[in-house]
């Protein structure tokens, strides 16, 4: 086996080699003067399963890229399996056509992993699980939620508590996260988006009136979703509202067109 790291999260990618007592394999990833990107394993892959660390979190093009890049390399140098390991699936929120006329990023994302040749993927909290039947390869789906139950569990918070979703979207991920935490109550936030990067927030449903409201996310991107979600659990009387999310994107400039 072995591993070897995209420039997207080296940190992770040290922690996971340190973790498992091996050494991160050696590869050389720059960029010609015009952006494009060149790989070079720097050690031999032939006959191993080799995983490959890149999250395609923000640049989302650039790290993707990379990825396909650092696939297209392992396979020509014959290792017997290739795993990208894709802690954060950027491309993951267009897995519909919600409107006529638009593409399915998720579904296209998948598809060129699977000929750039990833033989298995592994994702953390894909935006929606649907998306992982997009994938003509085995996908294993982990989840953030341990790490933020621990965290919660550190906190002396409150018995009365109540797990909201910010969205109708998130309803699944609310549930199984209420049902690890004390069985709580479920408030669901119905939210109406006038736009893309915009949120507006319409109604609630549940009470969250003097408790402890622990709203839940995938992601955090411009963070329109969770702060207004936040103003509408206050107004209707939540004593304290926690956000947990696992995919901190932080992308709060505003689209381009
Ligand atoms: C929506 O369907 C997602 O689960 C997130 O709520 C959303 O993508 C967060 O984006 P933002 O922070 O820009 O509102």
């Amino acid at each position: 086996m072995k591993i070897f790291s995209g420039t997207a999260n080296l940190p992770l990618s040290q922690e996971i080699a340190a973790y498992l007592g091996v050494d991160l394999g050696k590869i050389l990833i720059k960029r010609f003067a015009d952006g494009e990107i060149y790989v070079q394993l720097q050690e031999s892959v032939r006959g191993c399963d080799v995983f490959l660390v890149q999250s395609t979190c923000s640049p989302v093009n650039e790290n993707l890229m990379e990825l396909f890049v650092m696939i297209d390399a392992c396979r020509r140098a014959s290792a017997r399996s290739i795993t990208a390991v894709i802690p954060y699936f950027g491309y993951a929120r267009a897995d519909r056509k919600a409107q006529g006329r638009e593409a399915i990023t998720a579904k296209l994302a998948a598809n060129l992993l699977t000929e750039a040749g990833c033989d298995r993927v592994i994702v953390c909290d894909i935006h929606s699980t649907q998306a992982l039947g997009y994938f003509d390869i085995p996908v294993d789906h982990i989840y953030g939620q341990p790490v933020i139950l621990d965290y919660l569990a550190s906190k002396t918070i409150s018995e009365d508590l109540v797990v909201v979703s910010p969205d109708v979207g998130g309803v699944v991920r609310a549930r199984a996260f209420a049902k690890k935490l004390f069985d709580a109550p479920l408030a669901i936030v119905d939210k109406r988006r006038q736009g893309h990067n915009m949120s507006e927030v319409m109604h609630l449903i549940g009470d969250v009136k003097g408790k402890v409201a622990i709203m839940v996310d995938d992601m955090i991107d411009t963070a329109g979703t969770i702060t207004s979600a936040a103003a509408l659990l206050k107004q209707e009387g939540a004593e304290a509202v926690y956000a947990c999310c696992t995919h901190a994107v932080f992308r709060f400039d505003s689209w381009l067109y």
